[in-house]
């Protein structure tokens, strides 16, 4: 049976996770891909911190260059996260031919053109299903499932962190600052929750979904995006008041020559399911016009949810490797399709 290695960049709480799938449920995956997966390095400064997962002898290293520049890890995943060093370490794993599988939507949304180009260039695949939507399989319903469609638009709660705020505000009165901390302790929150507050970590996902949805560039520039730190208690009691109930949207809109982006809390109904998405959980519909809407619910953030998205990418590249199958093109770059801000009155 064909061994396909593995290195993780990075050991937080995504990496761990995945390393933690990787070794458990070993046999699992083997025989459902048809090949071994072995996980050759998990690089992180830190090796020292217990990750409740039990490592290989040599597996837990320091130096990412070992797994960078070793010719037989075949796939890189790259959980380390910003835009710094982490740009780095993928740019040098696609050059140096090895596959790509990251949950680092800022990356991509900052750089995914460039990230896509290297993929193509070299002949590798870049997976980022864990990128967007936690645990709920939105990357590959767009590209995969719904490819047979012009897509119409696209309306998410795609922050756990601000979900989970929002939540807990509506339903034990609980303070911004409170909720907040415990969605960082939950390991909900990114490094710094100003991306998570302040709508950013929305758009970057919005970003990344337009240019799957929509075959333009990735363009997180135009993207309109305003946060909930201004929501107040009184907003939300206002808002239940009239049968509404307060969450953090992020919409796109495909009319025939442009696409309309943006993150904005919003009102919404009670009888729209939407408004029944709680906690730290996403959901997402997409509109299609073959298929008319299509709803996505679950786990939007946490260890495990993210950490099984990012096994997905890593099993369709193996299954890649095994049949000899070309990488896999993302659908990026033809930006034939404008975007277009649309500014919205903010709720207070
Ligand atoms: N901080 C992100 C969130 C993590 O809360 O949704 C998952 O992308």
């Amino acid at each position: 049976m064909k061994t396909i290695k593995i290195g993780i960049l990075g050991c937080g709480i995504v990496g761990s996770g995945v390393a933690r799938i990787l070794i458990e449920k070993q046999a699992l995956l083997e025989s459902r891909i048809g090949a071994r997966l072995n996980l050759k390095y998990v690089a992180d400064l830190d090796t020292t911190t217990d990750r409740g997962v039990a490592f290989g002898e040599g597996v837990f290293i320091t130096d990412a260059n070992t797994v960078l520049n070793d010719p037989d890890i075949d796939i890189v995943v790259e959980t380390i996260g910003g835009k710094g060093i982490a740009k780095q370490f993928m740019l040098k794993a696609l050059e140096n031919g090895k596959h790509v599988v990251t949950a680092n939507k800022a990356l991509l949304a900052s750089f995914g053109n460039l990230l896509v180009k290297t993929a193509m260039e070299h002949q590798v695949d870049i997976g980022f299903e864990a990128s967007t939507g936690g645990c709920m399989p939105v990357i590959k319903t767009l590209r995969e499932s719904l490819v047979g469609n012009r897509i119409e638009g696209i309306t998410g709660i795609l922050n756990g962190t601000c979900n989970y705020i929002l939540t807990k505000m509506s339903n034990e009165s609980c303070s911004f600052d409170k909720a907040l901390a415990e969605a960082q302790a939950l390991g909900f929150a990114e490094a710094d929750p100003f991306l998570d507050v302040e709508g950013f970590d929305s758009a970057h996902k919005l970003a990344i979904l337009n240019a799957l949805a929509y075959g333009m560039d990735i363009n997180l520039d135009d993207i309109h995006v305003e946060g909930i730190t201004k929501i107040t208690p009184m907003d939300i009691e206002f808002a239940k008041e009239f049968g509404y109930t307060i969450k953090l949207l992020a919409i796109s809109k495909n009319s025939a020559t442009e696409v309309e982006a943006r993150v904005h809390p919003a009102m919404i109904p009670n009888r729209n399911p939407l408004s029944h998405v709680e906690g730290s959980m996403n959901a997402v519909t997409i509109d299609g016009d073959a298929t008319g809407q299509t709803m996505l619910y679950g786990h939007g953030a946490g260890m495990m949810p993210t950490a099984s998205a990012v096994i997905s990418d890593i099993a369709d590249i193996a299954r890649n490797i095994m049949t000899g199958a070309r990488h896999r093109v993302p659908i990026l770059g033809c930006p034939q399709t404008n975007i277009r801000p649309i500014p919205v009155l903010p709720l207070s």
